[in-house]
């Protein structure tokens, strides 16, 4: 098998008080025991299945995005984490040049047959096939040479809650594939791959954030990213967490609406602006060149909406590189009050929150040791993300989800709320053989 290669440089973490790290190190060694019950239930599937025993099983985490949303697409920097949610994929080699696919969530099959030109794979009226056919579409334009398989997709990271799982199956699918054909791994260049699988098949003209978070994740630390490079030249930068830090996923909101078309009306607001902007030579390269006190000289240029969409971006802009040096420096009070501040501009100037998200937002904020909460990810639904001092975890837990507790919690807007923390882990890899 090759050796992986060697990811992003890790900035040197502070020591942290020791009772931290143990707890650190325990955490750990529950989501390892976690991950091998599912991998045995997922290995019993794959028994049923297809027989035998899978020869390797890959995992992707899901991510969330501490702060620095929807700016991705405008080569902006954004702040990820990888996160311990995950999606499996256990393959094995198959004699004939056809990938079959099971899926244990959906408990259904698809073949892919690997001998056609790169552009003629079948065309596949599900999503899910879709995506699938265009990552191995993708991968196979990209010279990554692939054999025949089979292979079971399991995950128990959930599907369509904001948390990448697109970006997961796409990411874990191809970790899984470039290993049986003893491939190189090459996170970044698979990511590249993946982000334009899922634009194909999915019809989203998402940015580079998600897949490289689930390549190229690290565990205690979230990914510094600055998206202005080109695909091929991104270096995502590790920012270790403070050991005080701790990110609480809140989710469980109706589920998301039209986001593709919508999101994609965002990016096209961004276009939008940014050509009348270089017109009027306010900018020359990107939305990066504008400060925010240039924003009243843009706005007799722009329709109110268009000007609100360049609000939100040119405000959320430096966000992701003040939250690092205020992560680096141990100051959470900071690193919450610019999660708060892209809530606010998210719901206002951009549009893209809901009423269970603010309201969720709303809730957390009011708990004790909580310095700040924000949606993650596209909005229009999905979750929001929490950062709860740690030793004030339980009890934010607990306040969150306890049905008609003194602050409230069980529900909002009559859907249940799921509260639960998230650790920063290491991106798509292959587990240790059973
Ligand atoms: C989705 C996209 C990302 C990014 C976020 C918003 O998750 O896939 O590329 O644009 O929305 O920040």
């Amino acid at each position: 098998m090759p050796a992986p290669r060697p990811g992003p440089a890790l900035t040197r973490a502070r020591p942290g008080p020791i009772i931290a790290a143990a707890a650190r190190a325990a955490s750990a060694r529950a989501a390892a025991a976690m991950n091998a019950a599912r991998i045995a239930e997922s290995r019993r599937l794959w028994a049923d299945h297809f027989g035998g025993r899978p020869a390797l099983a890959a995992l992707a985490p899901g991510r969330v995005n501490l702060v620095g949303e929807h700016v991705d697409y405008v080569g902006g920097t954004v702040l990820p984490m990888a996160i311990d949610r995950h999606v499996f994929v256990l393959a094995a080699p198959a004699a004939a040049r056809v990938l079959r696919f099971r899926s244990a969530q959906l408990g259904r099959s698809w073949e892919l047959p690997l001998d056609r030109a790169p552009g003629d794979l079948p065309a596949a009226p599900a999503p899910g096939v879709r995506l699938l056919a265009s990552v191995v579409r993708e991968l196979l334009r990209a010279g990554v040479p692939l054999a025949g398989a089979d292979l079971l997709i399991d995950a128990d990271l959930p599907a369509g809650a904001g948390l990448s799982s697109s970006a997961a199956v796409e990411v874990g699918v191809a970790c899984a594939l470039a290993h049986v054909a003893g491939a190189p791994w090459d996170p970044l260049a698979i990511a590249d791959c993946c982000r334009r699988a899922e634009e194909e098949a999915l019809a989203v003209r998402c940015g580079p954030m998600d897949q490289v978070a689930v390549a190229c994740g690290r565990a205690g630390a979230a990914l510094l990213l600055d998206c202005s490079a080109a695909p091929g030249a991104l270096a995502p930068r590790a920012v270790p967490l403070p050991e005080a830090a701790a990110f609480v996923v809140l989710a469980g909101g109706p589920a998301r609406q039209l986001a593709g078309t919508a999101y994609n009306d965002r990016r096209r607001s961004c276009e939008l602006a940014f050509a009348t902007l270089a017109h009027a030579g306010l900018v020359v390269s990107s939305l990066r060149d504008l400060h925010v006190d240039a924003l009243p000289e843009c706005r007799p240029l722009l329709d109110p909406v268009t000007y609100r969409r360049l609000q939100h971006v040119v405000g959320e802009l430096p966000r992701a590189r003040e939250m690092a040096a205020a992560l680096a420096a141990g100051d959470l009070p900071t690193a919450g009050a610019l999660m708060d501040a892209s809530h606010a501009s998210l719901a206002t100037h951009y549009e893209v929150s809901t009423p269970w998200l603010d309201e969720a937002v709303a809730r957390a904020r009011r708990q004790p040791g909580c310095h700040g909460a924000r949606l993650t990810g596209a909005g229009f639904g999905g979750c929001a993300i929490a950062l709860v001092e740690r030793a004030q975890l339980e009890r934010f837990v607990r306040a969150m989800t306890a049905p008609g507790g003194a602050a409230g919690g069980g529900t909002l807007s009559g859907s249940t709320v799921n509260a639960f923390p998230v650790q920063a882990e290491a991106g798509a890899r292959l587990l240790p053989p059973e």
